[in-house]
């Protein structure tokens, strides 16, 4: 079943291939108890590719990527790179594919699982029962726009600037996703910029208060400046349910939802292009949210969930496969309730497992609950 589709791998760099290697093991799970198989492609990305090609990402990487069903990322960067001019930086490898391929809707969700409570560093009433998902604008803003650059103003000082610029229909889009999301969850949207300093935040408002004029009217509807919504995040994040916003707050405020889950090791994101009209395909590329995680990296101490979490939003968006990621998602968290953890959601009166016996755990729920 399905062998036709193509799932490109892109397992990058630090902990990347190791969370990678063990979530593949479910994708032969599905193979060999389920009969679906899929093409897999493995490429090269970041740091692991810019040592074997001198670049985070070669042409002919990004032309599989741009051709497969979907892809499923590990991670970039590592503090090796530092000295590696700008341009060749492992980070590029990951901007240029989500450029390139026009990944412009960044879902990150932040849910708390029961079993992980008590992981979080916020009290448990506080976030509880806590599902929200921030919406991230991922191609536009702060991260591409032009101009930008380092120069001299004279010989002793040099400026640098960045230019954060966004038009009407790139925020329109991502202000599309956001209702359809909104419509499929709890109904709620909060858009967020800086409406009181930056003119790029000016016309963010008006354009959604319009699109919500004329598009969603089903839809709760609310702004924040972005320093608000960094301080209710902590303060009370269940009032969210999708939170909109720009690639450079999106960037900032995920990192603070991550963390109030209680740990950036259990968080999936999926990154989404546009429905073409012809194909009625879309790119899209799932991730951990974690990223290279370059302190633990090589010691099979992380955590592989992040990972697994992507494939099942993987099997969710672009394979339509609901049951199979329904199913992932329940294993996860029966493997949360009792049974082995890894080092960062590690609680008394469990065994500390590393990426393999985490992943073990998985899969033994797997078994039991298709038995
Ligand atoms: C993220 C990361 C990236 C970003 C880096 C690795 C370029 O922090 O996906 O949130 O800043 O977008
Ligand atoms: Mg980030």
């Amino acid at each position: 079943m399905q062998s036709n589709r193509t799932l490109m791998v892109l397992p990058g760099d630090g902990v990347g291939p190791e969370v990678i290697k063990e979530t593949l093991r479910v994708v032969d799970w599905f193979a060999k108890n389920k009969s679906i198989s899929f093409n897999i492609k493995e490429g090269l990305v970041g740091g692991a590719s810019f040592d074997k090609y001198g670049t985070p990402l070669s042409d002919e990487t990004l032309s599989d990527a741009v051709d497969a069903d979907a892809i499923l990322f590990g991670a970039v960067g590592s503090p090796k790179y530092d000295g590696v001019e700008f341009e060749k930086r492992p980070e590029n490898g990951l901007l240029r594919l989500r450029k390139e391929m026009d990944l412009f809707a960044n879902l990150r969700p932040a849910m708390v699982f029961p079993a992980l409570v008590d992981a979080s560093s916020l009290k448990p009433n506080i976030i509880s029962g806590l599902d929200i998902l921030i919406l991230r604008e991922l191609t536009g803003g702060i991260y591409f726009a032009e101009p930008r650059g380092i120069e001299e103003i004279d010989t002793q000082i040099k400026k640098g600037y960045d230019t954060n610029l966004y038009t009407t229909p790139e925020i329109e889009r991502i202000g599309r996703v956001a209702f359809d999301m909104a419509r499929a969850r709890n109904g709620k949207v909060t858009s967020v910029e800086k409406a009181n300093v930056m003119m790029s935040g000016v016309l963010w408002r008006e354009v959604i208060t319009s699109l919500h004029k004329k598009e969603g009217s089903d839809i709760l509807i609310n702004h924040m400046y972005a320093d608000n919504c960094a301080m209710q995040l902590v303060r009370d994040p269940k009032q969210f349910d999708v939170i909109v916003t720009d690639n450079l707050f999106g960037d900032i405020l995920s990192d603070c939802a991550a963390m109030l889950t209680g740990s950036l090791g259990m968080l999936p994101s999926a990154s989404l292009g546009s429905v073409d009209q012809n194909t009625g395909k879309r790119h899209a590329m799932y991730e951990p949210v974690h990223g290279s995680a370059p302190d633990i990296a090589g010691k099979e101490l992380a955590n592989p969930l992040a990972e697994l979490l992507s494939l099942s939003m993987l099997f969710r968006y672009s394979f339509e496969m609901k049951e199979e990621a329904d199913l992932i998602d329940e294993a996860v968290s029966r493997a949360l309730d009792a049974g082995p953890r890894t080092q960062d959601i590690m609680a008394s009166g469990r065994v500390k497992v590393g990426t393999k016996g985490m992943m073990d755990s998985v899969i033994n729920k797997l078994e039991e609950l298709t038995k």
